[in-house]
């Protein structure tokens, strides 16, 4: 039994209007815990809307999502677990900062657990902690804070439901390259903590391919699902979804074009620069 299991998953928007639209066609997924996934997609597969069924936020047209096994839907109480235990944080998360300060955002979802006081108070300064979120911070309104720092505390108030799947919809969309690897790391080191899963939708392939394992999609469904390497050696049908390879991958791509001798498995900057360096010991300078 997997941790997240998704079956005929299907999701019709406006159904029955002129405006019809399925965004989600029964779609199966099975998700191990401790997995770190990479959703991928061109713009409009259903991405966001596959997401937004882990945690119950919406209701499937057909078919179902089992956490642990159990129909997130069976019951009110199953829905409200889900909700707990798979702690979604959406693109732009900034904009749902709403409370009146920073430490009340933090603990919405603590306090919706109906948690005491002093275990609310724990888990806010230890989010926040985690995040990189000064304490400096909490009187203040979630509005007056800079960019990153409002990333930060949305990010806080779902790390603080102590949350076993992590669900993050283009988490660094809009962040400089230096704020996107510090999240990165961060979210990364919240995993190797907590033991618990990460499943990221992102466009950066560079970060997709940093993931264990990609799921691909188009209208709805899974067109492909494996390690990075193997997803990316499928470039052809990648190129069909609407996507592209990582940078590294392309500047290996026309090296090899030009003559450089490079071997034929390089996404990443490190394998690009290590084939480089390795040109050397052939003595055959790359350029
Ligand atoms: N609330 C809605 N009402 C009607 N159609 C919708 C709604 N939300 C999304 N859609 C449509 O459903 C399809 C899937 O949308 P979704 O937002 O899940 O895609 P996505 O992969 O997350 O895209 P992006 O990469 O742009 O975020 C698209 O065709 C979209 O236009
Ligand atoms: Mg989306």
């Amino acid at each position: 039994m997997s941790l997240l299991e998704l079956r005929g998953l299907t999701h019709v928007y406006s159904r029955g209007t002129p405006f019809e639209k399925t965004a989600i066609d029964h779609l199966d997924l099975d998700i191990e815990a401790g997995q770190t996934l990479g959703l991928i997609g061109h713009t409009g597969s259903g991405k966001s809307t596959l997401i937004s069924h882990l945690n119950a936020l919406l209701k499937p047209t057909e078919g179902t999502v089992l956490f642990n096994g159990e129909d997130i839907y069976a019951t009110k109480a199953a829905m409200r677990h889900a909700r707990f235990r798979v702690g979604v944080v959406f693109q732009y998360p900034e904009y749902q900062l709403f409370e009146e300060t920073v430490y009340a955002d933090i603990a919405y979802g603590p306090k919706n657990q109906r948690l005491s006081q002093q275990e609310i108070d724990r888990r806010v300064r230890e989010a926040a902690a985690f995040v990189g979120l000064s304490e400096d911070q909490f009187d203040r309104s979630p509005l007056e804070l800079s960019g990153g720092q409002k990333r930060r505390a949305a990010i806080a108030g779902v790390l603080a439901m102590e949350p076993e799947v992590l669900v993050l919809d283009e988490p660094t969309a809009g962040l400089d390259p230096a704020g996107r690897e510090d999240l990165l790391e961060k979210l990364f080191a919240w995993k190797d903590a907590s033991g618990g899963t990460i499943i990221l939708v992102t466009h950066d392939m560079s970060i997709a391919n940093r993931c264990q394992r990609l799921v691909v999609m188009e209208s709805g469904r899974i067109v492909l699902d494996g390690p990075p390497e193997l997803v990316f050696a499928a470039s052809e049908q990648l190129r069909g979804s609407g996507l592209d390879l990582p940078a590294a991958a392309h500047i290996a791509g026309l090296l090899r074009r030009a003559g450089v001798d490079l071997p034929a498995a390089i996404y990443t900057v490190d394998q690009l620069a290590e084939a480089i360096l390795s040109l050397r010991g052939k003595g055959g300078a790359p350029c």
